[in-house]
């Protein structure tokens, strides 16, 4: 099989065109069709503490058609598609052209999903739609005001710009892009587009003006801080990312006095029906021809460079591997 490998920890990814299919273990074999690049496969690639085991091949996504099984729920043939649970981290992922896994996080391919596209929405399409979902549980409907996407211009910030427009909110996307890719955002649904230095340059007061009724933030710290001060009595925010930092520099003020709810979002041991329902609402919801849109294409020979890109913030949207490249 072909893979990417990182042999141990500081050592430099490699690409292998004939690594030893016998290192993988698992109850569902598979051909991999597709995997997809995340911000936490340039963190692996990069040595930046996401490999947790070694050898590992990286790759938090797959998409896959089933050639043996050891379990009853599948059996050849069948398509899944497996976001997190520890592969590319504490098992070996998606940067291979075969893979073992374990069933209890496979979900099935939606009918009206072909497997390119599957991997398009990957891990940060489906960490955005549980963010989605987060919001929706909260209560917060389009009638509550805007809502507010961070790291817009990102996979994750992408897609959950394109779900929430889709549900009729009324979308502010934040990028520090903004010359660059404010039409881009335009397209996917935001009716707003600011810079982002307007929240994330320096922590404001406690509670400031009410601005947002949900927020999808892709970015944590500063930022992070002062979205919840700016979120109205009730509001919702899904917190999912670090990309500015993991540090959260905040009070209780928007909890005692909004009513403001910090809601976490974690797609890595998201349970098997919590994975259903958000596939099933990808499938139903997202514009394809949108995600298209978004949707850069690499080879696996691509993925070691491609890290130092994602990481300086360079790329946009959602990149699907072929692992056959
Ligand atoms: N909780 C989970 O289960 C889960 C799942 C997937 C991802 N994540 C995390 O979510 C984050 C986003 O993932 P992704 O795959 O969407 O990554 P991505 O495609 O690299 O997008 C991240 C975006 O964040 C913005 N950004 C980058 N550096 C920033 C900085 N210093 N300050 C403020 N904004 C910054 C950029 O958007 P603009 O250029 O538009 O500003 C960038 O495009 C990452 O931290 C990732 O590890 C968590």
């Amino acid at each position: 099989m072909r893979a990417v490998l990182i042999e141990a920890e500081g050592a430099d990814a490699r690409l292998v065109e004939d690594a030893d299919e016998s290192t993988l273990s698992g109850p569902v074999e598979l051909d991999v069709l597709f995997s997809s690049y995340n911000y936490k496969d340039g963190m692996a690639i990069a040595g930046q503490g996401i490999a947790r085991r070694f050898p590992l091949i990286p790759g938090i996504d797959l998409v896959g058609r089933v050639t043996g099984s050891e379990v009853e729920e599948y059996s050849a043939g069948d398509l899944v598609v497996l976001n997190g649970d520890g592969i590319g981290e504490t098992r070996n992922g998606g940067f291979a052209t075969r893979a073992r896994v374990r069933p209890d996080a496979l979900v099935r391919l939606p009918a009206d999903l072909s497997p390119e596209r599957a991997a398009a929405i990957g891990t940060a399409g489906f960490t955005a739609m549980l963010s989605v979902l987060r919001l929706e549980d909260g209560g917060v409907t389009p009638e509550h005001g805007d809502v507010l996407v961070t790291g817009a211009s990102g996979g994750g910030g992408s897609v959950a710009l394109a779900l929430l427009a889709g549900r009729g909110f009324r979308v502010v996307a934040s990028t520090g892009r903004t010359d660059e890719n404010a039409e881009y955002l335009r397209e996917l649904g935001a009716a707003e587009v600011i810079d982002r230095d307007e929240l994330g340059a320096e922590v404001g007061k406690p509670l400031q003006a009410q601005r947002w009724a949900g927020a999808i933030d892709a970015v944590g710290s500063t930022t992070l801080a002062n979205v919840l001060a700016q979120t109205s009595w009730g509001g919702v925010v899904a917190a999912y990312g670090l990309a500015q930092g993991m540090d959260l520099r905040t009070s209780v003020m928007p909890f005692i006095l909004r009513h403001v709810t910090l809601a976490g979002v974690n797609s890595v041991d998201a349970p098997p029906d919590l994975r259903e329902r958000a596939w099933d609402a990808l499938a139903a919801e997202l514009d394809l021809d949108l995600l298209d849109s978004m949707t850069t294409s690499i080879g696996l020979s691509e993925t070691i460079p491609y890290a130092q890109r994602i990481l300086a913030g360079e790329t946009r949207g959602r990149t699907v591997v072929d692992v056959t490249q």
